[in-house]
């Protein structure tokens, strides 16, 4: 395999090497992942009255952030020689897995509740050649049955409970720090099996270890209100949320999102599928930033912060200069059904100006 480096946008490997556990011997699977932008949001802001970032993951190569863990683990893998790659998903690491290894050549299985997989995300996976296992099950059973499964040199598991995957996510925080020049105050994201929390928590402890960054930010995770073990302090042996990504029960890295949460002097709060489905529709609207459910979960959070008496953490009371991030995780052209459901039928008109002007009602 050639280690050259084979895009014009370096990886996060080439990028954060000094921070990552890959020696030059590993050789290099990206696809350019990682350097997404990070937008000032002007109307968000405003709503807010504080500075508003978004961190936009949904433009990585596989349009979700599991991009950034996933060319770590799957170097890491080929370094150890394994064949093929095995992992569970609600989705998006289903489809990063698979093209990672569509562009290793080696084999992809991924292990799927029926029925519970966004569009977009399984048309990936079969686009990069993954072999789909449907279970009659949730993904707490599908991570339940990679595990046993197991791990040997033939199959990597690339589920975030392989601490390669955790080791490449961190990097967004690094660049978080990288573009503000210092942590911001508050970090505010989605949490399904809390692998991003653990691993945005850790980048932003190590950037400030190495005098990188001078604050550290609260960080505040938000599950949907149907599935929200760790909010509530229990697993949830039926999940539900319209958010499929977040559609979890019983999170894998539950101890390490509460450490997070509490080294920070952050919270867990809640969001409904309606808050959800709200944020995502305003962003799009307000912003120009179209992301799945899963992701307006960190907005639709932002909202409950500065407008609800409910909320875990309130805003109302932070310094005006505070700086806030937002992590999107995944591109809104993955699940698309709750829109389609919302479209009304596009009547078509004769080819004509004056037609063509009374559709628009001129
Ligand atoms: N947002 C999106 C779009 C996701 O796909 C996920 C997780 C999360 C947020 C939550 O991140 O699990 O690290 O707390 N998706 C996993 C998957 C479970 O299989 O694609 P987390």
């Amino acid at each position: 395999m050639h280690t050259e480096r084979t895009t014009s946008k370096s990886g996060v490997i080439e990028r954060y090497r000094e921070f990552l556990p890959v020696p030059e011997s590993t050789p290099i699977v990206s696809l350019g992942e990682g350097s997404t932008p990070l937008v000032f949001c002007p109307q968000l802001s405003k709503r807010v009255g504080r500075a508003v970032f978004v961190k936009n993951e949904g433009v990585n190569p596989t349009a979700s952030f599991k991009d950034r863990g996933m060319t770590v683990a799957v170097s890491k893998a080929m370094g150890r020689g394994a064949k093929g790659l095995i992992c569970a998903s609600t989705g998006n690491t289903s489809a990063s897995a698979a093209a990672y290894a569509a562009r290793a050549a080696i084999s992809c299985v991924v292990i799927l509740p029926a029925g519970k997989i966004a569009t977009g995300k399984l048309v990936q996976a079969v686009a990069y050649g993954a072999k789909i296992v449907a279970i009659d099950g949730n993904f707490d059973d599908a991570l339940r049955l990679v595990r046993e499964l197991g791990d040997d040199s033939d199959f990597a598991i690339v589920n975030s409970i392989n601490p390669d995957r955790i080791a490449g996510q961190k990097t967004a925080a690094f660049e978080i720090v990288d573009v503000l020049s210092d942590a911001p105050d508050f970090h505010l994201l989605p949490v399904g099996n809390a692998g991003n929390i653990t691993a945005y928590w850790t980048g932003y402890r190590e950037y400030h270890a190495r005098r990188r960054a001078k604050n550290l930010p609260a960080m505040v995770g938000f599950q949907a209100a149907g599935a929200a073990p760790i909010f509530y302090n229990r697993v949830v042996e039926e999940p539900e949320t319209v958010a499929s990504a977040i559609r979890i029960g019983n999170p894998a890295s539950w101890k390490q999102a509460r450490a997070a949460i509490t080294e920070s002097h952050g919270v867990i709060d809640i969001v409904s599928d309606q808050e959800i489905l709200v944020a995502q529709a305003w962003l799009a609207r307000h912003e120009g930033i179209f992301v799945e459910p899963a992701s307006a979960a960190s907005i639709a959070g932002l909202f409950k912060c500065c407008d609800s008496k409910e909320a875990a953490y309130s805003f109302k009371k932070i310094p005006e200069e505070s700086r806030i991030v937002c992590t999107v995780t995944g591109h809104g052209l993955k699940d698309p059904d709750v829109i389609i459901q919302q479209m009304k039928d596009l009547k078509s008109v004769p080819a004509t100006v004056e037609s063509v002007r009374r559709a628009i009602g001129l």
